[in-house]
């Protein structure tokens, strides 16, 4: 039996930025998803996600009898959240095809399949989610062109500051509807978003140069400028900004992570704050949905 794990993930900074071209900084996470193959083969049933990406998969390392496999998944990592949890099935099923075909464990070959499996979620991904999952640790990373895709892996000099994940609530839009309505924006006013996108890259090089340990920046006042930024691109509901305003009072200094949410809730918000204890005595308080995770794990792997 072949079984295959990858890690979630979290956006530091550079979330629909990175779109368009600008540098993201990522982090993978330890809550993981695996996928084993399993012996009982079925009809795949193209219009869901796990069955297409196992086919794609599949017949992207040249196995054409995918009929004759199975798989199932089990998950830590929830769902439609910003968490990766698309991108982490997309990374898996890479694997898995490429050790049913009896290929050398290569990630390279995994990303780029995971990456093409991703563009069925949402038609103009960055590639950020995949690279990240397939890698792990930390990650700066930067789309120049459809067909150069460039990242370098990342080792935090000063231990990162504690970074707390909230879940704001499961957004009602898909990454792929957040995209269009930045989209949208870009192509009404451009001049004013492509304003908003510099600022982002300002936020992200100066996060990197704070864990590389060459700045000083106050990484609260990052943050909370980043969300700012994402606010006026339109991606954070006002149920979450009420709720970013009420953690912000309470000194913490909060972003979404990923695609956002404009109706309901933004999926999951990145949390820092000086004095920890007083923040975790806040969400308990509240009754607040924090994810506990470490931030760092292992790129996809081989389990057995
Ligand atoms: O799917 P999410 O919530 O992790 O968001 C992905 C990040 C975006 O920048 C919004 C889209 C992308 O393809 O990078």
């Amino acid at each position: 039996m072949i079984k295959v794990s990858a890690p979630g993930k979290i956006i530091l900074s550079g979330e629909h930025a990175v779109v368009y071209g600008h540098p993201g900084l990522y982090a993978s996470t330890s809550l993981r998803m695996n996928v084993e193959l399993s012996k009982s083969s079925r009809k795949l049933d193209l219009t869901s996600y796990a069955d297409y990406a196992f086919n794609k998969a599949l017949l992207s390392f040249g196995v054409k009898n995918s009929f004759n496999y199975s798989f199932k998944v089990n998950s830590k990592i929830p769902i439609g959240s910003g968490m990766g949890s698309s991108a982490s099935l997309a990374v898996n099923m890479s694997a898995l095809a490429q050790k049913i075909a009896k290929k050398e464990f290569n990630l390279d070959k995994i990303n780029k399949v995971a990456y093409e499996i991703e563009k069925k979620q949402h038609g103009n991904p960055s590639g950020g989610d995949n690279t990240i999952i397939t890698h792990g640790g930390f990650v700066w990373y930067r789309k120049e062109a459809e067909n150069l895709k460039v990242f370098s892996k990342i080792t935090p000099k000063k231990n990162l500051p504690n970074l707390y994940i909230i879940n704001s609530g499961t957004p009602k839009e898909t990454t792929g509807e957040m995209v269009s309505l930045v989209r949208e924006k870009y192509e009404q006013s451009p001049k004013r978003i492509i304003n908003i996108l510099n600022k982002i890259e300002f936020c992200s090089k100066e996060f990197l140069k704070l864990i590389l340990d060459e700045n000083n920046t106050n990484l609260g006042d990052l943050i909370t400028l980043n969300q700012r930024l994402l606010e006026e691109l339109g991606v954070v509901s006002s149920q979450t900004r009420n709720l970013i305003g009420l953690l912000e009072r309470k000194k913490a200094s909060v972003k979404i992570s990923g695609a956002g949410g404009k109706t309901y809730g933004s999926g999951i918000l990145l949390v820092y704050h000086k004095n920890p204890d007083s923040l975790i005595n806040f969400v308990k308080s509240q009754k607040l949905d924090m994810i506990p995770v470490t931030l760092g794990g292992k790129g996809v792997k081989i389990e057995k």
